[in-house]
């Protein structure tokens, strides 16, 4: 639906008003109406290191999630401040490593004997204190555009014995290990927060490369390998190009995957007249839909939903926190405490240090 002109109006006047103060950033699964004040748009790789380089801005306002938010906290000067125009645009993938289960895990892998070989490697998507735990123990962030490079650098670091905990996306984990790294699926194994000792035995985190979390996101974790076969079936010169979130079944089947930015690229550069089959949020889908109508372009599968707390930052919340902005209240700032962050740094850093 088109944006309602007045909340337009009113974003476009807040913005002009705050002047270079502020820096909005946009991930690519944010509403248009939103995407439209974005100064940057971006994947969660490209708006951390947008972030970090914006030092002149006081304000970032961030449309995206939480776990996004604080990353750009962490890596901004502490003079600056981060927004977030809605508290409750969390990530249910973040949500499923909570600190306490991620420290039992490593007590029980020291237990096994095993903690001295284990490199902790935590996807973006997670919350700070995780990022933290992984700097203290060695490790390091990823993001879905350079989890391959990541993994390589942590498989490097303990010799031929190493082993990695994945953080919180079994999905990206096993992909990335399985597809790009040449691991046979026999060297993942998924451990379980909920259950003892993950639900493993002490053999099979002896024998196992890469100790998956069991964790998923819940909009690409719900795309079926079912829809990619009567696609398929139906649509003979379709292309398949999926997230690496989506389940291994689903991935194995298609004919590209990558990070957002990656999706982004290959319909930029697809040849017209092309029929693709995108695995990844709808927001972005819609949006490379109308910007290449030369192209024929789908959503997977008409059963998957937009990310809700993506959806949340929506034009009301954002006019909200740019309007307080301009009266001189500093709302939905995100702070991450100087411990947790000196760790988080340490993690990131080690990720943005990363080659290429
Ligand atoms: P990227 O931005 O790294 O592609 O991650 C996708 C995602 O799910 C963000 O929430
Ligand atoms: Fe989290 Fe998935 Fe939404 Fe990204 S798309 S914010 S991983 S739930």
């Amino acid at each position: 639906p088109a944006s309602d002109p007045d909340l337009v109006a009113r974003a476009r006047a807040a913005k002009e008003a705050l002047g270079e103060k502020v820096f909005v950033l946009g991930h690519h699964y944010q509403r248009d109406e939103v995407i439209a004040f974005a100064d940057v748009t971006g994947d969660s790789f490209k708006l951390a290191r947008e972030a970090a380089a914006r030092p002149e801005a006081e304000y970032i306002v961030f449309c995206g999630v939480h776990f996004m938010a604080e990353s750009a906290d962490i890596l901004t000067a502490d003079t600056q401040r981060v927004i977030l125009p809605d508290l409750a645009a969390g990530c249910s993938m973040a949500d499923m490593a909570r600190l306490a289960q991620v420290e039992d895990a490593w007590d029980a892998l020291v237990e096994a004997g095993v903690a001295d070989q284990v490199v902790p490697i935590t996807y973006m998507n997670s919350s700070a204190d995780i990022k933290a735990f992984c700097g203290r123990h060695g490790g390091a962030v990823c993001t879905s555009s350079n989890a391959e490079v990541a993994l390589r650098w942590a498989f490097e670091q303990h010799g031929p014995d190493t082993k990695v905990l994945f953080l919180p996306d079994q999905h990206l984990g096993r992909n990335t290990a399985v597809l790009e790294l040449g691991h046979s699926l026999d060297d993942c194994v998924v451990w379980n927060p909920f259950r003892t000792s993950g639900g493993l035995t002490s053999a099979q985190l002896a024998d196992a490369r890469m100790i998956l979390w069991r964790g998923h996101c819940s909009v690409h974790g719900r795309f079926s390998e079912h829809v990619v076969d009567e696609l398929r079936a139906t649509v003979p010169d379709i292309q398949i190009l999926v997230h690496p979130e989506c389940k291994h079944e689903v991935v194995t089947r298609a004919d590209l995957v990558g990070s957002t930015e990656f999706i982004i690229r290959t319909i930029e550069n697809a040849p017209a007249g092309s029929s693709w089959a995108i695995g990844t949020e709808l927001n972005l889908v819609q949006r490379l839909a109308n910007a290449h109508p030369d192209k024929r372009i789908v959503f997977l599968d008409k059963t998957v939903c937009y990310c809700a707390t993506m959806n949340r930052i929506d034009l009301p919340h954002f006019v909200w926190a740019l309007e307080n902005l301009v009266a001189g209240n500093v709302v939905n700032v995100i702070e991450v405490d100087a411990e947790t962050q000196k760790w988080a740094e340490v993690a990131l850093q080690r990720m943005l240090d990363l080659p290429g």
